[in-house]
């Protein structure tokens, strides 16, 4: 979700505005996935490099983060949005870290849409995390290291459980993945739109949607 400080910024508006309507465009998208039967939606609000940006600017996502889960957490359950999050949650402030608890036991009967949110996450340290514990276990002869497939690879990370993504979305107009599911997108089908995140919309997901229907996946075969 990249392109809230270009939005704010076209607009003489602080970079906080922007993160504002980016939380709103995360709403409207989350009631688009469900409108369409999309069953897993997963989005980067906060990757490990963010916690480099001036402290004011961290702070006031970690607040709106507060206050998005704390707002959200009514129409997840009257939506049956299934809350999950990857990433190194426990560097997140309290407060946030308790909301997140909430809604993830309080949704996670529900079935409609599994919307996993990206925090604090990083694909490198998620991978570095997955090989250090398994390097644990070889190391305590609990694993074999010629045992160690993709398979049981992917068992150790964070997305354990979920399905590779289909489709990666990329606002704002850039060509990057930055540090962002690396494993897991292998194979994902990619799209660029020059929209800034708090535009995005169901024009633009359907844009995509459609372009990717149109797509032959192939799989390395032919
Ligand atoms: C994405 O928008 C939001 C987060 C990374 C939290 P940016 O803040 O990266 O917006 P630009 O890239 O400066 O436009
Ligand atoms: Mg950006």
């Amino acid at each position: 979700m990249d392109g809230n400080g270009r939005w704010a910024n076209q607009r003489g508006l602080p970079r906080a505005a922007g993160h504002r309507k980016g939380g709103e465009a995360v709403r409207r998208v989350v009631d688009a996935c469900i409108a369409r039967g999309i069953p897993w939606l997963t989005l980067y609000a906060f990757s490990t490099e963010n916690w480099g940006r001036p402290p004011e600017e961290v702070q006031g996502l970690m607040r709106m983060l507060d206050r998005f889960l704390k707002e959200t957490l009514p129409e997840m359950i009257e939506r049956g949005v299934q809350l999950r999050a990857i990433g190194e949650l426990n560097m997140l402030p309290e407060s946030c870290l308790n909301r997140l608890k909430i809604s993830i036991e309080k949704t996670k009967q529900n079935k409609n849409l599994i919307l996993t949110l990206a925090l604090s996450y990083g694909s490198r340290q998620e991978i570095t995390r997955a090989a250090q514990r398994l390097a644990a276990m070889a190391a305590e002869g609990r694993l074999n290291p010629s045992d160690i497939t993709p398979d049981l690879f992917a068992s150790q990370l964070d997305t354990v459980g979920m399905p590779d993504p289909d489709l990666l979305i990329r606002t704002s107009g850039e060509m990057r993945l930055s540090n962002y599911l690396l494993w897991q997108l292998s194979y994902a089908e990619l799209w660029v739109t020059p929209v800034l995140w708090p535009d995005f919309g169901e024009k633009e997901l359907d844009a995509a949607l459609e372009d990717y229907a149109r797509r032959h996946r192939r799989y390395g075969k032919r």
